[in-house]
């Protein structure tokens, strides 16, 4: 069957699994492969939105075989993040997920990611370094390594992440060049809401002047988008302009306001080939993250 076949024959529902064990997802998804499927894997930290339902119809059209993630990874969470009282719905997830026709959904506890005896993890060097990493510290430790975790487990023939995390993407571009990993990573465009605002799991955080507040992340990059148009290279214009921006906005404080060279995320002074504008603010107590790139 083709992809677009198994899309039109999709019947969603009642057919899709939920399997909570390593060895479970393992023989699922070796029947898949010895059946010559092509799989598709979408790692999610649930509460979906539309940005990852953008992710699965990518998956789906690529893919006879789609599975999707659903683990709060905690290694990947700061001492003083949401951890705790990141958004979880399982019931409301697994729904959203047999509508959107996925063939497999493993949602497994932490100790079966990370049962006692577990010490390695993954250091993927510099580039996970600077913006979310030197504000997050060992964020990005926790990512690779659960991101490497279930790319074995699955090994897909594509794995499907969203541009909305640039540096992740980033991050998970390297570990699988790095590493040799069998596995082509797609990337998917930011999904955002009418009024530019990105989705994210973590909106739901915001009230109601929050929410009005939380568009200055986007005036902020459309500026950018201005500036790059009118012919503007000095980086420092940019930094200091939306910084500028954001500060006019009462509910907001910038994290940080990059420019950087999308490949190694190093700041830049002149925008001379493609500059990765990402901003880091908050909206009060929720830390909101967005970029756009110029010049691609
Ligand atoms: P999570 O925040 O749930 O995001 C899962 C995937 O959805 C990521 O690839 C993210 O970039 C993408 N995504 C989120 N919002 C999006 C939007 N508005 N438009 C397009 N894509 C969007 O990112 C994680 O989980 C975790 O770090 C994970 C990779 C699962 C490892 O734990």
């Amino acid at each position: 069957m083709t992809p677009s076949e198994r899309n039109a024959a999709a019947d969603p529902g009642p057919d899709i699994d939920t399997v909570r064990t390593v060895d479970d997802l393992r023989a699922r998804v070796s029947a898949w492969r010895r059946a010559g499927e092509t799989v598709g894997l979408v790692p999610t930290m649930g509460a979906l939105h539309e940005g990852h339902l953008s992710l699965i119809r990518c998956s789906r059209a690529l893919a006879t075989r789609t599975c999707v993630t659903v683990f709060v990874n905690p290694t990947q969470f700061g001492p003083n993040e949401d951890f705790t009282t990141y958004p979880r719905d399982e019931a409301r997830d697994v729904a959203l997920l047999a509508a959107a026709g996925v063939d497999l959904v493993f949602a497994p506890d932490a100790a079966e990611i990370y049962p006692a005896g577990f010490e390695t993890s993954v250091d993927v060097g510099p580039i996970a370094s600077p913006l979310e990493g030197a504000a997050r510290p060992g964020h990005f430790r926790g990512v690779a390594t659960v991101v490497l975790k279930l790319l074995n487990l699955v090994q897909p023939t594509r794995s499907y992440f969203g541009r909305k995390d640039a540096q992740q993407l980033a991050v998970i571009r390297k570990l699988v060049a790095d590493l040799d990993l069998p596995v082509e990573i797609v990337a998917c465009e930011i999904v955002r809401e009418p009024d530019g605002l990105a989705l994210s799991s973590r909106n739901v955080y915001l009230s109601t002047a929050e929410r009005k507040a939380a568009v200055v992340l986007w005036e902020a990059l459309s500026l950018a988008r201005d500036m790059w148009t009118k012919s503007t290279r000095d980086a420092e214009a940019y930094r200091r302009r939306l910084g500028e921006l954001i500060a006019a906005q009462p509910l907001a404080r910038a994290d940080y306001v990059s420019v950087a060279d999308p490949r190694t995320l190093r700041e830049l002074e002149r925008i001379q080939g493609p500059a990765l504008v990402s901003l880091a603010v908050w909206i009060g107590k929720t830390r909101l993250i967005d970029n756009l790139t110029l010049g691609e």
